[in-house]
């Protein structure tokens, strides 16, 4: 591995996450080979079997690439053993905000070895927040239906968007990764109390795509079905596409961002297609992202990678 030095810390994280789990399970790592100084100590220690506590809290602290100025994040002081709680703001609607914590346990040596994926616990993804945004700007397509997060890590936040702002019947947060949900079921409540949500029902649960029996109880149920950042697992990639067909109702549509990574979003629409989905493939959905993506482009060269970082947007359609 080549070893050069940049400032992208999410990405350092996705990459030793690769490393890792391509240990496990014999996954490829797409692209890149951008280590900061943080993360060649955190492999180190990974290599040594110790905990990451205190690069993990950085990690989530500290965010310095590609985010599309969509939210602000604000502290809320209350820093729990556990993790930190943070209020997360549209910054185009900055009426809605929700109350998010950060698990500082997620990540440790054992987790990322044991589990099965752990990037969902490593940070929150570009793509989700422009879900998130895009959920946010386009609340009135939600109205009376049920919606669906796959993957929504250990926040869910664009679910939890279209909880807050739209009049939606039902919102359940997803992901396979049990510590991810454990986090999700407190920001749920936490956000509950606080009296924010305008769905009639917001709940969250361990879905996994590739688990017959967690599919097969939701058949059918939604109109609505999203993910961000999803598209790049080699190994579950056709699980995905089959948990969308069959999670969605006849006339449902499924909304998925994410970037190319290398052929992975292009091996996920084959598959789509496969499964007789009709798909609209869009790169400029929205005026702002598009013109941040150009002065990305211009301004950011050392650490923005479009191939990594910015979202594509598919939609699907059940054709048959
Ligand atoms: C890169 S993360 C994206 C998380 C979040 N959507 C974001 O963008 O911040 C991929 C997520 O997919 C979940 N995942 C991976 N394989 C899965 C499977 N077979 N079933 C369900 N979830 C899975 C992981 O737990 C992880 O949270
Ligand atoms: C599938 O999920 C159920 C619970 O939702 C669990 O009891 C079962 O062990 C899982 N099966 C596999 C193969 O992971």
């Amino acid at each position: 591995m080549q070893i050069t030095f940049c400032h992208c810390l999410e990405f350092f994280s996705f990459l030793a996450l690769n490393l890792v789990l391509s240990e496990c399970f014999g996954a490829h790592l797409k692209s890149g080979s951008c280590v900061s100084p943080l993360m060649v100590a955190w492999w180190g220690n990974i290599q040594l079997k110790k905990h990451l506590k205190d690069v993990h809290l950085q990690q989530v602290s500290v965010r310095r690439f590609a985010s599309f100025n969509l939210f602000s994040i604000e502290d809320q002081n209350t820093e729990e053993e556990t993790g930190t709680w943070v209020q997360y703001r549209s910054i185009f609607y900055p009426k809605y905000s929700v109350s998010l914590r950060f698990h500082n346990g997620l990540l440790n040596v054992k987790d990322v070895l044991t589990s099965f994926d752990n990037t969902g616990n490593v940070c929150l993804w570009p793509s989700e927040e422009v879900l998130a945004y895009y959920c946010l700007k386009h609340n009135e397509i939600f109205r009376d239906l049920a919606v669906c997060e796959l993957g929504g890590g250990m926040t869910c936040l664009a679910g939890l968007m279209v909880a807050i702002s739209a009049d939606v019947k039902e919102v359940l947060l997803t992901d396979g990764n049990e510590k991810a949900i454990k986090n999700v079921n407190e920001i749920i409540t936490r956000n509950q109390n606080a009296g924010v949500f305008k769905a009639q029902k917001v709940s969250s649960c361990i879905l996994r795509w590739d688990n017959e029996t967690d599919v097969s109880q939701l058949e059918g149920h939604f109109d609505i079905v999203m993910c961000a950042d999803c598209l790049f697992l080699d190994q579950y990639r056709a699980s995905l596409v089959d948990a969308i067909k069959r999670l969605l109702q006849p006339s449902g549509k499924a909304m998925v961002f994410a970037p190319l990574r290398g052929n992975t979003l292009n091996q996920f629409c084959n598959l789509a297609e496969k499964a007789g989905f009709s798909i609209q493939r869009h790169e400029n959905y929205d005026e702002h992202i598009s013109n941040f993506h150009s002065k990305l482009k211009n301004e950011e060269k050392d650490t923005y990678e479009e191939n990594l970082h910015y979202p594509f947007l598919l939609i699907l359609t059940k054709q048959r």
